[in-house]
């Protein structure tokens, strides 16, 4: 198993040491063959080569079997040009390896019910899979870009672009899942007003041909955003654009009370790279009080789906939901009567229940 590790910025190194230790946990325990290699991406490669992803860690990650990824950014790097944005490695490395697949799973753990911003009965049993397209539509299309005026006022340009084969091939990703779990899926679009969405939702109809043992529904995305608060529990997988999975994840995420608890794969078939849904905290950064949770989740996503180590991947989404029960918290999801650890003690206290 050649792992690429990726800690990048802020918390970013605290947390990928956590999940490290729980690859070698089960390393040892089913002689894995876990091999990792470590590079720089992010603000930290900026700050020590003046790319934000260097060509060295692209060929890493190019060949490594798996991605695993801490967090890129913080306000350090905040006023750089665009083109050398933290931001930009993450979607070099999507786009540079077709990960197009991005899953996000947003499932609520029957002890944090209360650490939701949303009444328990509510929340209590959200299981949603948000599936994201993560290289096309308006991150990449082109034309893109700021352009001065003569009038000396500007123009800024993204376009909202997809194919029939982009839409096609998350569709499959979304129905395949779908069958592996509750067997809904509800496309999200804004098919009323964007004409490239109409065609998201005419493909996704084509596509659903071949999987009639999976119940469909079409939802607008202004609708989504309104239903995940109204009744989440309506959703079983959600498929969408880049920009509403960007924007409808951390919804669904801030759901089940913690951004810090949940974890994502980026797939191109087996290949993937896995990434906590959080980003780098440089207000915490270095003070051992980050939740190492969502990218211990995420190596067990990359067992899951890269390696195809279900009993693995157990092994660890059993143990969290141990330790969460024994009543451990990180501070983001601290609250009264519970017993408060900083990221190395939990990552600890995860690893020996394993
Ligand atoms: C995410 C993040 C990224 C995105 C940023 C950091 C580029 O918000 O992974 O959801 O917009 O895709
Ligand atoms: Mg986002």
């Amino acid at each position: 198993m050649k792992i690429a590790l990726f800690p990048g910025d802020g918390i970013g190194p605290e947390v990928v040491a956590s999940a490290v230790e729980t690859l070698n946990r089960l390393d040892d325990k089913y002689s894995l063959g876990v091999e990792t290699e470590t590079g720089l991406v992010g603000g930290c490669a900026y700050d020590a080569t003046g790319n934000p992803l260097p060509d060295s860690s692209l060929e890493l990650a190019k060949k490594a079997d798996a991605i695993l990824l801490g967090a890129v950014g913080g306000p350090k790097w905040e006023s750089l040009d665009y083109s050398v944005r933290p931001e930009r490695a993450l979607l070099g490395l999507r786009a540079e390896l077709d990960l197009f697949a991005n899953l996000r799973p947003a499932k609520i753990y029957p002890a944090l019910i209360n650490a939701s911003s949303l009444r328990p009965e509510i929340v209590s049993g959200i299981d949603i899979l948000v599936i994201r397209e993560l290289v096309g539509g308006i991150y990449f299309g082109q034309p893109k870009g700021v352009e001065k005026l003569d009038d000396g006022t500007e123009r800024g340009v993204n376009t909202l672009v997809y194919t029939t084969p982009e839409i096609e091939r998350i569709a499959k990703v979304a129905f395949e899942s779908a069958r592996k779990r509750g067997g809904k899926v509800c496309s999200i679009d804004k098919a009323n007003v964007l004409e490239s969405t109409e065609l998201w939702r005419r493909v996704v109809t084509e596509v659903h041909k071949d999987y009639s043992d999976v119940e469909l529904s079409h939802m607008y995305v202004d609708n989504c955003a309104m239903q995940l608060v109204r009744n989440p529990k309506q959703f079983d997988v959600i498929v969408t654009t880049n920009l509403f999975g960007d924007i409808l994840s951390d919804e669904a995420a801030m759901l089940t009370g913690s951004i810090g608890m949940l974890p994502s794969a980026s797939l191109a078939g087996a290949k993937g790279m896995y990434e906590p849904v959080h980003g780098s905290a440089p207000d915490i950064t270095g003070q051992d009080k980050a939740n190492p949770i969502a990218t211990i989740l995420s190596a067990a996503m990359m067992l899951r789906y890269t390696f195809g180590k279900e009993d693995a991947a157990n092994d660890i989404e059993t143990a969290v939901e141990k330790i969460l029960d024994e009543g451990y918290r990180t501070a983001d999801i601290h609250s009264e009567g519970t017993k408060l650890v900083g990221c190395k003690e939990m990552g600890e206290r995860i690893n020996g229940a394993i």
